[in-house]
C-alpha cells in the first residue's frame, strides 16, 4: 500500500511540476481548494524573492486576477513571495526546466545568459525614471526579451525597482569613502566591475544572505533600493544611505519558453497585453512605495545622505565601453537606449 502511494505521488508530483497537466493540482498532490481539480486550468507559479507588501507583488497579484478574468480561467497565476523557492539564480533555473512557470529576477541573473543583458542593467544609463518607462515600453527590448527562448525561458516584461544606493556604516559621498569597503552586488562580472570603478569592493551575493554577511562583518554594506532596503531591515545593519542612484537595475519577469509560446494567440495576446499594463502600472506605484519606506527607514534611525553623483558617473564610464564592444547588438541596444532619453 505505502509503495502504491508513494509511486501516486510521484506522478502527481512529475505532472506539476512537468508544467504540463491538464489538471490544476498542487504541489503537495491534493487538488487546488480540497474539490476536485477544475478540467483545463493551468496554475502559473511565480517565484518572488520578496514580501507581499512589495509593489511588484501587488500589481503581479492584480495581473493574475485580470489573467484569469480574461482567459476565463484558464490561466491561474500563484506567486509564491519571500523566497520560498530559492535566491533568483535558482528559480531562474526551475523556470527554464519547467519545474515552475515563471520567476522574477535581477536583470544581472539573465545577463548570465546573454551578455547584451549587461546593456539595460549599466550604471546611469538610463536619465530618468520616465526615461526607464519609454525604454520598457516602446518595444527596442523585444529582440532582447526572447533571445532567451533556447535556453526555456523568454523575458515577459520588466518593471522598474527605482534606483539603488550604497548602505553602510559611514556616509559614502565620494568614491574615495569606498575604498576597501565590501560591497555586495547582485551576481554579475558587470555588477562586480562596477562596484570596484565606483571605488570599493564589489561582492557578489544573494540578497537573502547580506544582512548576516554584513552582521558578521564579512561585508561592510550593500547597494539597493529604499523599498528593499526597507523590506529586509538593513537600516538595521547599515544606518546610512548614501543617495549614489548609481543603478536603475530593471526587474525581469521571466517565463518558460514551452509554455509561452503553447499559449493560444488568444490567451497570448491577453497575456501580453496585461503584462504591459503591468509594467506601466508598477511605475505609478513605485514612487508612493519610496516615500513609504524612506519614512520607515528613518523612523527607525537611518540616514539619507545627499550625494554629488559626477564623480561616480565618470568613474563608471569604462564599463559603458566595455560592456558595449562585446558585440555589435550590444552596441546597438546601447545607442536605441540612449536614443530614448530627453
Ligand atoms: C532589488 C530587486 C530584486 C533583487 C534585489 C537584489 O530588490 O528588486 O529583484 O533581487 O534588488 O539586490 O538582489
Amino acid at each position: 500500500m505505502k509503495r502504491i502511494l508513494l509511486g501516486l505521488t510521484a506522478v502527481v508530483l512529475a505532472i506539476s511540476v512537468a508544467g504540463c497537466g491538464k489538471t490544476e493540482v498542487k504541489d503537495d498532490g491534493a487538488a487546488a481548494n480540497g474539490a476536485p481539480a477544475s478540467v483545463g486550468t493551468k496554475t502559473l507559479k511565480l517565484a518572488f524573492n520578496q514580501s507581499e507588501s512589495h509593489p511588484q507583488y501587488k500589481v503581479l497579484a492584480e495581473f493574475g486576477e485580470k489573467l484569469e478574468q480574461e482567459t476565463e480561467g484558464a490561466y491561474k497565476l500563484e506567486i509564491a513571495p519571500n523566497a520560498l523557492l530559492g535566491d533568483q539564480r535558482a528559480t531562474s533555473e526551475l523556470v527554464q526546466s519547467g519545474a515552475i512557470q515563471m520567476s522574477v529576477v535581477g536583470n544581472p541573473i539573465v545577463e548570465n545568459f546573454n551578455k547584451d543583458f549587461a546593456v539595460i542593467g549599466l550604471p546611469y544609463v538610463y536619465d530618468s525614471m520616465e526615461h526607464q518607462k519609454e525604454v520598457f515600453v516602446s518595444g527596442v527590448l523585444d529582440e532582447l526579451f526572447g533571445s532567451t527562448r533556447s535556453n526555456g525561458f523568454v523575458v515577459a516584461g520588466a518593471f522598474t525597482a527605482g534606483s539603488r544606493n550604497v548602505y553602510t556604516d559611514k556616509p559614502i559621498t565620494t568614491p574615495q569613502d569606498l575604498a576597501g569597503y565590501k560591497i555586495r552586488v547582485m551576481e554579475s562580472d558587470t555588477m562586480k566591475k562596477m562596484l570596484d570603478y565606483m571605488g570599493g569592493v564589489g561582492t557578489p551575493m544573494a540578497q537573502s544572505e547580506v544582512y548576516t554577511a554584513v552582521q558578521q562583518g564579512v561585508l561592510e554594506g550593500g547597494e539597493n533600493n529604499e523599498v528593499t532596503y526597507v523590506d529586509l531591515k538593513h537600516y538595521e545593519i547599515a544606518p546610512f544611505f548614501s543617495n549614489t542612484q548609481h543603478l536603475m537595475v530593471p526587474d525581469l519577469i521571466l517565463i518558460n519558453a514551452k509554455l509561452y509560446d503553447g499559449m493560444s494567440e488568444e490567451h497570448r495576446e491577453i497575456f501580453d497585453r496585461l503584462m504591459k499594463e503591468a509594467v506601466v502600472q508598477e511605475f505609478e506605484v513605485w514612487s508612493d512605495s519610496v516615500e513609504a519606506a524612506k519614512k520607515v527607514a528613518t523612523d527607525n534611525g537611518a540616514t539619507f545622505v545627499e550625494v554629488d553623483i559626477k564623480p561616480f558617473q565618470d568613474n563608471v564610464k569604462p564599463l559603458h565601453d566595455e560592456v558595449t564592444a562585446v558585440s555589435e547588438s550590444a552596441k546597438a541596444l546601447y545607442d536605441a537606449v540612449r536614443a530614448l532619453a530627453r
